[in-house]
């Protein structure tokens, strides 16, 4: 009999989120779906036993934890992790146009959601991850992120703290390699996808150039199942091309 296998998703309430959990719920080779949140389950989500397991959580380090130690039961059946945290606007927060729009607080705010939760959750799993089975954990990061392909400049907090995610990704995958060897680690651009965090910028996006989470999270699915355990970093897009550093 194969071992049993399951998937987490991390961040589970956003838009691409719930459409990952969708994905890999419809997913044969994935017995049980693992969503974590600060919010509850929504409706669709949340309607009898076929639903993921959904864990509620605030994102300390002690809470992120207390999700770790609640998951040991499915230590060494993870085969996908797909860490979904990023914020671009919020209250008292839009990307900045120009050096008078940065401040120390949204510069925090963004690096604690974008860049410090998701590389707390891989310092806490990595025990739970390692196993027989290969997995693949995507982290979402985003395509100005890179260093070399800003030419535009500004939006300086969300760019900068996906460059710094896509840095720790880097040297989680080195130390990774060594550790929990049957772990590859993917840095995944979706593309501009039609969910609350690119509202308010879509305007400008040609209606073909705009996916639905729907779209991306089948991409993605594809591209995780289809990834060799190498011991590297990817930095990938929604077509599996890579992106320069
Ligand atoms: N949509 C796009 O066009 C686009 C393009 C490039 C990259 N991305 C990236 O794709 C990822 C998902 O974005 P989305 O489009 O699905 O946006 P979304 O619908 O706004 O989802 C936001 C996500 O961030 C988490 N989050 C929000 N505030 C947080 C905070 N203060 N601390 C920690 N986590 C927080 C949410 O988790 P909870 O469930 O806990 O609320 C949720 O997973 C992000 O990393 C984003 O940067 C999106």
């Amino acid at each position: 009999m194969s071992e049993p296998t399951a998937a987490l998703v991390l961040g589970a309430s956003g838009g691409l989120a719930q459409a990952i959990v969708s994905e890999l719920m419809a997913d044969a080779a994935i017995d049980r779906v693992i969503a974590v949140s600060r919010h509850s389950a929504p409706a669709h989500f949340s309607s009898g036993a076929a639903g993921p397991l959904w864990i509620e959580t605030e994102y300390s380090e002690p809470a992120m934890a207390t999700v770790v130690e609640q998951l040991q039961p499915f230590a060494g059946q993870i085969i996908r992790v797909v860490i979904c945290h990023g914020i671009l606007h919020g209250d008292n927060l839009w990307p900045e146009k120009r050096l008078e729009d940065i401040s120390a607080e949204s510069l925090q705010t963004v690096f604690q959601a974008n860049t410090v939760v998701p590389v707390l959750w891989l310092k806490l799993l990595h025990r739970l991850l390692k196993s027989k089975q290969r997995c693949v954990v995507a982290a979402l990061s985003a395509r100005v992120g890179s260093i070399g392909d800003n030419h535009l400049g500004g939006w300086y907090a969300y760019r900068s703290s996906k460059a710094a995610l896509n840095m720790m990704l880097r040297t989680l995958s080195i130390e990774y390699a060594r550790r929990v060897k049957n772990v590859k680690i993917i840095s995944f651009h979706p593309g501009t996808t039609d969910t609350a965090l690119s509202k308010p910028f879509q305007a400008s996006v040609p209606s073909d150039k705009l996916f639905t989470p729907e779209f991306v999270a089948e991409r993605l699915c594809g591209i995780m199942a289809a990834a060799e355990i190498d011991g590297q970093l990817s930095y990938l897009d929604w077509d599996n091309k890579s992106i320069p550093w």
